[in-house]
């Protein structure tokens, strides 16, 4: 099988990895890719948003499947594109991406297929804005209705900050506050068949204890050893199907990867938002424990065959992922700097630990980084426990001025676990 990932950050880097080690993909595609990606697949340049552009390239390329990674191209209905000239994508078409387009489109379609979400209100002028927030009372949760890469929601209990980020985004989706840990669930679909992946845990905030700005993400653990073992079959049963049989009834089926964002509250499970696409860090530790082979999982959500596959096999490895953020990050990113280690991660930390790259590309001999998420480093273990040894071992081994990261991504429940 021929396969085309459209995309350039982390989690592409894991699905071209993932797909690299899957003996039945003949040749890697990936536009625009990064320096890292460079390593497994055969790199194009393309505009990730111009679907004609993405066809064009699918076809010279004869390939048999395209994934495409990013919401942005996925919303744009570059899926449409290649879909309509026959052939395969995994990925939602432009209107079905309207779950993680917009926020007040998914708020309806959960409310129409009753699943648990946070209470919220839609507004777009300032007094609806303050009737809203006095309505729900601190701390104040203010979401940006469109795509914001992660950084459109403010949570805060200082009502002028609320009220300054409202003013800031054009139609706001204003909910009342979810407490519990947080849990990302996703789901291969075809539309119809839904096969949940296992779940796992992202850090959103840019500083050690959630201190700090949202950001992209931060770092992601799976397997989650507190959760509660019926979690992925109930959210299966009183979320992700609903949603997909509620996005078929309503003609705008969802095929590709749902991504559930939950909250795990005392009142019970509560879906913060959707995501039409793989998670970024997350996916890194999934498909790290993902055993199955994933070309034919892609394939058979994009042919509609998903019913006919067999479980999905899962290692009992834990996984945990580092993110290694530029300087400034999530703020304006500094760019530019030189990564040094990487071949020392290669060389004494391999196979249990390697580096994804996200925002990277090469410059003469040398790796620089490119963007705010720089690199994800990703390690297995038997346990969470050494799983974190082994990706922040992996970590100090890496060299790039001004970066960040955080300490503490599954030190809790590692602790927990032992
Ligand atoms: P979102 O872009 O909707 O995933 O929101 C980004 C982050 O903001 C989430 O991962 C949560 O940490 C936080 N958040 C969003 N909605 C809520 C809510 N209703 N209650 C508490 N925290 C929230
Ligand atoms: N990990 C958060 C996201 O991918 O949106």
């Amino acid at each position: 099988m021929k396969v085309l990932v459209i995309g350039t950050g982390a989690r592409e880097h894991a699905l071209c990895r993932s797909l690299s080690l899957d003996p039945d993909v003949s040749a890697l595609h990936c536009a625009p890719g990064n320096a890292g990606i460079a390593e497994v697949a055969e790199l194009h340049p393309v505009d990730a948003l111009d679907g004609a552009a993405v066809t064009a390239l699918a076809q010279r390329l004869g390939v048999d499947l395209v994934v495409v990674g990013p919401e942005a191209p996925l919303v744009a209905g570059v899926a449409d594109a290649v879909r309509d000239a026959g052939i395969p994508v995994f990925g939602p078409s432009g209107e079905a991406a309207q779950l993680e387009g917009s926020k007040a489109f998914a708020k309806d379609v959960m409310a129409a297929a009753e699943v648990p979400t946070a209470r919220s209100y839609v507004c777009t002028t300032p007094e609806e804005v303050a009737e809203a927030l006095d309505a729900f009372g601190a701390p104040y949760v203010v979401k940006d209705d469109g795509l914001a890469a992660g950084k459109g929601v403010v949570v805060t209990s200082d009502l002028d900050e609320a009220k300054a980020h409202a003013a800031a985004c054009e139609r706001v989706v204003i909910e009342e506050f979810l407490d519990g840990p947080e849990v990302s669930l996703f789901a291969i679909t075809d539309g119809d068949t839904v096969l949940p992946l296992q779940p796992a845990q992202d850090f959103k905030r840019a500083l050690d204890g959630d201190e700090g700005p949202n950001t992209g993400g931060m770092g992601a653990y799976s397997p989650l050893p507190w959760a509660d073992p019926k979690l992925v079959d109930e959210v299966l049963q009183t979320v992700l199907q609903p949603t997909v049989d509620e996005m078929r009834r309503r003609g705008t089926p969802f095929s590709g990867l749902l991504y559930a964002g939950l909250a795990i509250t005392s009142r019970g499970v509560r879906v913060i938002e959707f995501n039409a696409r793989f998670g970024d860090p997350e996916t890194q530790v999934v498909l790290a424990r993902l055993k199955t082979p994933l070309a034919g999982v892609l394939l058979a959500a994009a042919s509609g065959n998903l019913e006919d596959l067999p479980p999905l096999r899962w290692s009992e490895d834990a996984a945990v992922t580092v993110v290694i953020a530029s300087h400034n990050y999530p703020g304006t990113p500094r760019t530019g700097d030189p990564i040094t280690g990487l071949d020392e991660v290669a060389a004494q930390d391999a196979p249990h630990a390697y580096v994804l790259h996200a925002g990277t590309k090469r410059d003469g001999d040398a790796v620089v980084s490119a963007g705010g998420r720089v690199l994800s480093v990703t390690a297995s273990g038997k346990d969470l426990t050494e799983a974190r040894e082994r990706a922040y071992r992996a970590v100090t081994r890496i060299g790039l001025d001004g970066s960040q990261h955080r300490t503490d991504i599954a030190a809790k429940a590692a602790s927990e676990a032992r």
